[in-house]
């Protein structure tokens, strides 16, 4: 539809029909299912009138019942305005790929991007037009249930990240309205929802305006720039606004520096929360609070519902601005070719997510699950080979419960538990009996030992903080007794956040980080036990020697007075008891063959405002096996205006090398790369010297010396 038949559309459109347009529900508000609502949501209204007066739905199970209840809107809209299907399609509709943490841990955005759109096209199948992905939300705390959602500690990796998602789902701009395997993407939580206070969901946020520029918001600015359709406000605060009704943050921030011209929709039952926050003494001032901030679109609390037309006919809302509101999700609708195709999923021939997973998307959740998981330590046991007698236990060794608490429709019976791999990859596989025997008498005929350990699914994401990341006490038990069998012990943690692992790394001859791998996560741990797949995760997120180092992450700023290596400096910033570094810091992984890098060298050491510095390394497989090398490259800049981070990534790059094979990798470092947000808020580049670190992970100490110099060309 023409841009000039939308407007026509919105013109011969009622108050009440506009206002129909910005509300969400979910299908039990359309008489479609029985349910108990608890909560703040009890005392709302439920029933068959929703069904023609509104603008969206979320939460559906299947594409009959999408079709069921477009059908029925359709038949009865006046002026035949398709509702939009939204979802929460984190990281894999029916075919579940690893949870976001474990993305972020593949450094692989072409991989992600492939994987947004595979998981968009099922979901798409299904009827959805929307997801609410990507979460670019920067998460430094482990505490929080949440971090699975992200793609971890760094803001660089998360905006190459998101918006490698919101290609994949969306595709080119074009292709919404005609490829009906894509689907529309909503980055949220708009913004800083990952700093709440001790990691406690839901929790207080106070940000300064430096860090919402320097560190929180570069994921969505990529995101948005990545053409995501729509953002979703944050539950929590900035500058003490609740997020849904913060006029600097949507208008100011959202519109006006990232030109964000698309819907914006609140969170669930978010404008319900403004009466809990105290900043709204009802629905009705919370209606009028978030829509005059910016919020479109009213997700399930009922308020716009409720209010917004006595707050139209009052003038306390200018009508102009419901016609932009309302303009922006005919927009979108349109975008999705929804007008033309209200049932845009059913037209494809694309497989139906009820034979999902297929082969291909099954090939796609191993690759993913084999590149996200992360090899911490091999004391020269990996890999193994097929003959290997390996018993295995714990938790999660025969369970389809790999998939995270996200993990949308997908279903335990299709996931290839741990077991089942094992099976497919080695000759002999025994699962030790409960309670384990620690008496070596009882393994004669074992070679080695695979404990599987972490937390449940559901112990990470929404509303699921931890005060304790320490593993549970009974699998500390579990790997001691096992440790007296005098046999190897490879452990494997399946967690959707990083945990304490200080117990048992000493006992333990190999551990793999496999996150919630997802379908194939059975599989893809059989393969690189095996080396029939090699190890190349790289941690996103830093695994902590204690819970209280948290919020703990690798780019701290500098200090006045900085701890050393040791820790024996009195008066320094530290912990008296515990070394200030991770277990494992961020960037970190192993291959199954060791890497060497020289020391890097710039071949350009002056950057100017048009050439960028180039600095090269040249690494070398050193073992007997292919490996796959994530060289990072950080830059560290001091004499600055605001201080900075000891490093930051600015680049990296995967490379395969055969044994003995040696490659150079160079990276450029342009004047953008060395810009960074002053206290003017503006982002800028200093003239002056640069160090860059390059090497395997965030702790590299192989540097080197470039300058800036914004008023010279290079010689
Ligand atoms: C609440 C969560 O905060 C948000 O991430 C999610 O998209 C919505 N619920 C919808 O399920």
């Amino acid at each position: 539809m023409e841009q000039t038949a939308i407007k026509q559309l919105l013109e011969q459109m009622s108050v009440q029909e506009k206002v129909a347009q910005l509300s969400q529900l979910t299908p039990q508000f359309l008489g479609r299912e029985q349910g108990v609502i608890t909560g703040p949501l009890a005392d709302f209204p439920d029933g068959e009138t929703y069904l023609n007066g509104l603008g969206s739905v979320l939460g559906t199970t299947d594409r009959e019942e999408v079709i069921a209840i477009q059908k029925e809107h359709l038949a009865h809209d006046r002026l035949k305005i398709p509702l939009i299907f939204m979802q929460d399609v984190i990281h894999g509709y029916r075919t579940i790929f690893p949870i976001p943490l474990g993305l972020g841990s593949t450094f692989d955005p072409e991989l992600v991007e492939i994987l947004a759109h595979a998981a968009g096209a099922e979901a798409a199948q299904a009827g959805i037009n929307v997801t609410f992905s990507p979460m670019a939300d920067l998460v430094r705390d482990a505490r929080w249930g949440r971090v699975m959602e992200s793609t971890g500690e760094d803001s660089y990796l998360n905006s190459v990240l998101a918006a490698a998602m919101v290609r994949g789902y969306q595709g080119a701009p074009a292709d919404l309205a005609t490829d009906f395997s894509r689907i529309a993407a909503c980055v949220k939580h708009f913004v800083g929802y990952g700093a709440a206070e001790a990691g406690r969901d839901y929790d207080t946020v106070d940000l300064s305006r430096l860090a919402l520029a320097q560190d929180y918001l570069p994921a969505f600015a990529a995101a948005i720039d990545a053409g995501a359709k729509l953002v979703m406000p944050a539950f929590t605060l900035f500058e003490g606004v609740p997020a849904a009704a913060n006029h600097f943050l949507i208008q100011q921030v959202l519109r006006e520096q990232l030109h964000f011209d698309g819907t914006v929709i609140s969170d669930w039952g978010a404008l319900r929360e403004l009466v809990s926050h105290g900043v709204a003494a009802d629905l009705t001032k919370a209606s009028e609070k978030a829509f005059n901030a910016g919020v479109d679109m009213d997700m399930m609390s009922g308020a716009y519902l409720t209010g917004l037309t006595t707050l139209i006919k009052n003038g306390q809302i200018a009508e102009s601005l419901v016609d932009q509101a309302v303009l922006r999700i005919l927009t979108l609708k349109n975008d999705l070719g929804l007008f033309e195709h209200p049932y845009r999923q059913v037209a494809t021939a694309l497989v139906a997510p009820e034979s999902a997973p297929t082969q291909a998307t099954r090939a796609l959740a191993y690759q993913a699950a084999v590149a996200s998981t992360v090899l911490l330590k091999n004391e020269q046991i990996l890999p193994l080979s097929e003959k290997c007698r390996l018993a295995v236990t714990g938790p999660f060794a025969d369970t389809g419960a790999l998939l995270g608490s996200w993990h949308c429709q997908g279903r335990y019976e299709d996931t290839v538990t741990v077991l089942t791999g094992l099976q497919q990859q080695f000759e002999q596989v025994t699962v030790l009996p409960a309670p384990v025997s620690a008496d070596p008498a009882d393994y004669n005929e074992v070679d080695a030992i695979l404990v599987t350990l972490g937390e449940r699914e559901n112990a990470t994401g929404e509303a699921s903080s931890q005060a304790d990341l320490s593993l549970p006490p009974d699998q500390i038990a579990l790997v001691k007794a096992l440790k007296q069998t005098g046999k190897p012990i490879i452990a494997v943690i399946f967690s959707g956040r990083p945990l304490v692992l200080t117990a048992i790394l000493p006992e333990v001859t190999a551990l793999f980080y496999a996150w919630y791998p997802g379908t194939e996560g059975g599989t893809a741990l059989a393969a690189l036990l095996r080396g029939q797949a090699l190890p190349q995760g790289r941690l996103a997120m830093t695994l902590p020697r204690a819970t209280g180092q948290t919020p703990l992450y690798y780019n701290k700023l500098r200090v006045g007075r900085p701890a050393n290596q040791a820790n024996t400096i009195k008066y320094s910033s530290r912990f008296m008891d515990v070394a200030n570094g991770g277990l494992f810091d961020f960037g970190f992984g192993l291959g199954y063959s060791p890497v060497s890098y020289t020391a890097p060298h710039f071949t350009q050491a002056q950057a100017t405002m048009t050439m960028p510095a180039q600095i090269t390394t040249t690494v070398t497989n050193t073992g007997d096996y292919p490996t796959i090398e994530t060289v990072q490259c950080y830059l560290s800049l001091t004499n600055t205006e605001v201080v900075r981070p000891q490093r930051q990534l600015c680049h990296w790059q995967k490379v395969t090398l055969a044994p003995g094979a040696s490659t150079t990798v160079k990276f450029d470092l342009t004047a953008a790369d060395l810009a960074y947000v002053h206290s003017d808020l503006q982002r800028r580049t200093d003239e002056g010297p640069f160090q860059v670190y390059v090497g395997p992970n965030s702790q590299t100490e192989l540097s080197a010396q470039g300058t800036f110099n914004a008023s010279t060309s290079p010689k």
